[in-house]
């Protein structure tokens, strides 16, 4: 072994840690052993991994070192065979070449380092050191993922915080029945989810779930879009059509933005809700049918029916039973579990070796406000994964408006802390920081931001060149 640095103290074992060495040759197994025991690890050699495993199976250890034989094993990695023994083992592959599909090969089967013949000293403690914490954060985030699986999650559904559960159980009470279900919710909140999670726990769960945003689709073929139509009933219409409704025979529909329902198909959709038939454009007689509706909406319905752009027969029809989707804001007890649940799948998805979240990152995702929701924080995640330069999410790696907006609000806590008493100098830091924020949001429009904000344009303005600040500084 090359001797290339003195172990400096902070690669010293803990308190007489175990190392289980496997190395068929006697040279290199004694080469590992002087190293390690000088940094103050125990170790013990076997020769082959049979040993080995026989070895896990009566004594434990903290690390364990295998060497990749040189022959072409048909077998199970040895790293998977390692791990169905002694999962929390912190697991060290070293080779004699460093092939790039070996080491996927070995992350995949569950190492947490790897180490290339011949090996430096100071390259094998830190392998160690490294494959501790690896596996640390590791063991930590499966444990964290088996809980969610367990306790926090309804039909892909991940949450904790009561207003969640309480969704979950009326999901489970409604889906039985054929009951018209209407969600309220802000984009992102996951009433697309909500409404397959219906779905899937109905008896209806073998047949399909159709799903249409009424507001996407252009007025004049929607009707023929929901209900079909006959060949000849329209200019474009060149054969007979099936309409969404008879798609999701016997399933259920997710009529999407229902408060964009143009007023004559409120109509129609009344009748089929009542009749429970439906009649394809141009088509002279009806067809029954046996689909579940599920409606969603992020405007407030109710003001709709009182403007009178929402027909109230309709809407009651609909609001049989009614959920609201709380704000993800609403329920920031939520957001760690979420970010867990999606850097486990992003880790999986993409193969990104990111397996966790430090404190500072964790902290600024709760402090956000989350106005994209859900969704926001699913991309939030996926970006954070692939920008991070460590194996876990940093602060840096997050959006700009994520974690600004956390500095701004430090900046006003940290007054707070500090011997500062002066209620002038106060008021100007929170002034600064809601400015910018109402500018943020109105993007840089001072108008508006100055309504958010009630006070007069002119006060704003005065405001802007005190604090020396411009739209464009802000909305950075
Ligand atoms: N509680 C949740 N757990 C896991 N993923 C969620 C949750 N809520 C929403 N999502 C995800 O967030 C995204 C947006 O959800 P979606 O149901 O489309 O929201 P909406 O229909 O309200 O706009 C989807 O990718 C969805 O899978
Ligand atoms: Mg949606």
């Amino acid at each position: 072994m090359k001797t290339t640095a003195q172990s400096s103290g902070a690669l010293q074992a803990q308190n007489g840690e175990s190392i289980l060495i496997i190395e068929s040759s006697a040279k290199d197994a004694k080469a590992l052993k002087v190293t390690l025991e000088s940094a103050g690890y125990n170790s013990e050699v076997v020769n082959n991994l049979e040993q080995a495993l026989e070895t896990l199976a009566q004594q434990d250890f903290e690390t364990v070192i295998y060497t990749l034989s040189d022959s072409p094993d048909t077998g199970e990695h040895p790293a998977k065979l390692i791990r169905e023994h002694t999962q929390r083992v912190n697991l060290i592959q070293v080779s004699c070449a460093s092939e790039p599909e070996e080491a996927i090969q070995a992350i995949k089967s569950g190492a947490d380092e790897f180490l290339e013949k011949p090996i430096a000293e100071i390259d094998l403690l830190l392998s160690v050191q490294k494959a501790k914490e690896r596996n640390r954060l590791r063991n930590d985030n499966e444990l964290l993922r088996s809980q969610v699986a367990k306790r926090y999650s309804f039909s892909r559904i991940i949450a904790k915080s009561p207003q969640m559960l309480e969704i979950f159980e009326t999901i489970k009470k409604v889906s039985e029945y054929r009951t018209t279900v209407m969600l309220y919710g802000d984009s992102g909140t996951g009433k697309e989810l909500i409404a397959k999670a219906i779905h899937h726990n109905s008896n209806r769960k073998n047949k399909r779930f159709v799903a249409i945003n009424c507001g996407a689709i252009p007025e004049n073929l929607l009707e023929s879009e929901l209900f079909g139509h006959k060949r000849g009933a329209f200019t474009d219409a060149t054969r007979d059509k099936k309409g969404l409704f008879e798609e999701a025979e016997g399933g259920t529909i997710l009529l999407d933005e229902i408060g964009e329902l143009p007023v004559h198909l409120q109509v129609k959709l009344l009748r089929v809700l009542q009749e429970q038939e439906i009649r394809p454009v141009g088509e002279a007689k009806s067809t029954p049918i046996d689909v579940r509706v599920i409606a969603a909406t992020l405007r407030d319905l109710e003001a709709d029916v009182l403007e009178g752009r929402f027909r109230d027969d309709l809407y009651y029809r609909l609001n049989v039973i009614s959920l609201r989707i709380p704000p993800l804001r609403e329920r920031k007890e939520d957001i760690p579990l979420l970010v867990n649940f999606f850097i486990k799948r992003n880790q999986e998805k993409l193969g990104l070796p990111v397996y966790g979240i430090n404190k500072d990152a964790t902290a600024a995702l709760i402090d956000h406000e989350w106005p994209g929701n859900i969704r926001e924080l699913e991309n939030c995640i996926e970006r954070a994964m692939i920008l991070t330069e460590s194996d876990e999410i940093t602060l840096e790696s997050l959006p700009k408006t994520v974690h600004l907006a956390d500095a701004q609000k430090n900046e006003a806590r940290q007054m707070l802390l500090d011997d500062e008493l002066s209620i002038k100098q106060h008021t100007r830091a929170i002034e600064e920081v809601l400015i910018k924020k109402a500018l943020g949001k109105t993007k840089g429009n001072r108008t508006h931001a100055a309504k958010l904000l009630e006070i007069s344009h002119r006060t704003l303005l005065y405001k802007l060149k005190q604090y020396k600040l411009t739209e464009e500084g802000a909305a950075k």
